[in-house]
């Protein structure tokens, strides 16, 4: 074995020379394209733990370092000095931007925040009592059918549009799905506003008073937003390569990544570490519920702990922990603040279990953001809504990088069977 290849031989001893590939941080990948070909086997990985997917300039993590970056920047520099749409434009160009490029794109997204009225009244065919996640996945979805002039993914001019289409009009999808859950009118958004102004307009404006903006709760959800912005390969964002791999229109790839997002052990976990903290309500009852953890007989898992990659501290956990101690001072939300205690109380006893330091397993990005969307107002069934719109521009940079790699294959992974085999039909009499 040289450090540009692994030889495999088989163990009727013919050998095959693997290439290893080299990115500019992280361990090196062994390119086992030419395995079957070779040697008549495929490997088997399943949750793909040690295959690499794909390539990508994105986002690196290390997460024995517990390092985020995004283009080389780290994720900290980013929270303490950069904004949500200076980082989409980062994440979706490469670069950071001039003043005139940052200006251009946020007039762009700024001025495309409306939706088609004909989709407003997609609305009305949902029950009150949808939960808001299934909207957004069947409201993005349908953007194919009214922006058809960017679904030709084989005219990169169409990119850009689709782009700041998408980004714009996610928080007013999800504004839209929160009235229709709370009752209330839609309201429209007001290009005045910059991003995430803008969303707390629309969440929480009615018509029969003024609303005066929280800049404390813009200024959270934009380091929200950062911090949600990209997580290279993860669940929903292969999701989208995957669905995008075979030329589905990009707003039917996003959907798709919604959709996947929705799950507790992804996205979901924000909502789902809520409705723990909820449930296990009194520090008393910690050591039950930590106890009920690490029985394997019981399906019970400590929501917002653990993460496949990282197995130290979730560097964006720090900066949210950071933020909720702001957020609920300056909020003057008294009553969330027992929930805060109740959190950073359980995490210093799971800190401290050995089954936990034994596995690895620390607070993740979910386990308390949804103490700051509790103290924003934001409904518990929003918060993985919140997550969407923050990772809806990781999304679209993947999928415009695969796009126009010039080497796109379509996804195709291959399985070990383990069904029946051959038989022969019986007809139904017979059986
Ligand atoms: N509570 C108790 N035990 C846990 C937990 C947890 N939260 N997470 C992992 N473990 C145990 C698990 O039982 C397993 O034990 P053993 O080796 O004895 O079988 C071991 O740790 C490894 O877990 P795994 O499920 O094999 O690890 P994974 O990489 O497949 O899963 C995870 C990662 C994030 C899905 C998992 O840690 C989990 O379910 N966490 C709770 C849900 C959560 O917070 N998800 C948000 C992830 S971060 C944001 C995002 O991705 O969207």
């Amino acid at each position: 074995m040289s450090k540009d290849a692994f030889t495999l031989t088989s163990p009727d001893g013919k050998s095959t020379t693997l290439p290893v590939r080299k990115g500019t941080l992280g361990p090196d990948v062994v390119d086992i394209g030419q395995l079957y070909k070779e040697q008549g086997v495929f490997t088997y990985d399943p949750g793909f733990v040690a295959t690499g997917s794909c390539k990508s300039d994105i986002t690196f993590i290390d997460g024995d370092e517990g390092v985020l970056l995004y283009r080389g920047y780290p994720v900290e520099q980013l929270a303490a000095h950069s904004s949500f749409i200076e980082v989409a434009y980062l994440l979706l160009y490469g670069q950071l931007p001039t003043k005139a490029q940052l200006d251009a794109f946020d007039t762009s997204i700024r001025t495309h925040t409306m939706l088609n009225e004909g989709m407003l009244r997609f609305f009305n065919g949902f029950r009150y009592d949808a939960h808001p996640m299934a909207m957004l996945s069947a409201v993005v979805g349908s953007m194919s059918a009214y922006y058809h002039d960017t679904l030709d993914i084989n005219d990169p001019g169409t990119h850009d549009i689709f782009t700041h289409r998408i980004l714009a009009k996610l928080p007013t999808i999800a504004a839209a799905a929160h009235k229709l859950t709370s009752g209330q009118p839609f309201v429209y958004p007001r290009n005045d506003l910059n991003y995430t102004q803008n969303l707390l307009h629309m969440f929480f404006a009615v018509p029969a008073e003024p609303y005066q903006i929280n800049e404390i709760a813009a200024q959270a959800l934009d380091l929200l937003f950062i911090l949600h912005a990209d997580h290279e390969q993860n669940c929903s964002t292969s999701t989208v390569r995957m669905a995008g791999s075979s030329g589905a229109n990009p707003y039917s790839a996003i959907a798709a990544g919604i959709a996947a997002l929705w799950g507790p052990a992804h996205g979901g976990a924000n909502e789902a570490v809520l409705r723990m903290l909820e449930e296990i309500g009194d520090t008393k009852n910690i050591p039950k519920f930590v106890a009920r953890a690490k029985d394997k007989s019981d399906s019970f898992r400590l929501m917002g702990f653990g993460h496949r990659v990282y197995k130290n501290f979730d560097p964006r956990a720090k900066i949210i922990r950071e933020m909720c101690h702001k957020v609920l001072a300056q909020m003057g939300r008294r009553t969330d603040t027992p929930m805060f205690d109740l959190a950073l109380a359980l995490e210093e006893v799971a800190l401290k279990d050995d089954y936990f330091i034994e596995k690895n397993l620390y607070p993740n990005v979910d386990f308390y953001s949804g103490i700051i969307y509790k103290a924003l107002g934001i409904p518990t069934s929003m918060f993985t809504v919140m997550f969407a719109i923050g990772r809806t521009v990781g999304w679209v940079a993947h999928w415009r990088e695969m796009i126009t790699d010039p080497n796109l294959r379509i996804s195709r992974p291959r399985q070990l069977y383990t069904g029946p085999k051959n038989r022969d039909y019986v007809q139904l009499n017979k059986r």
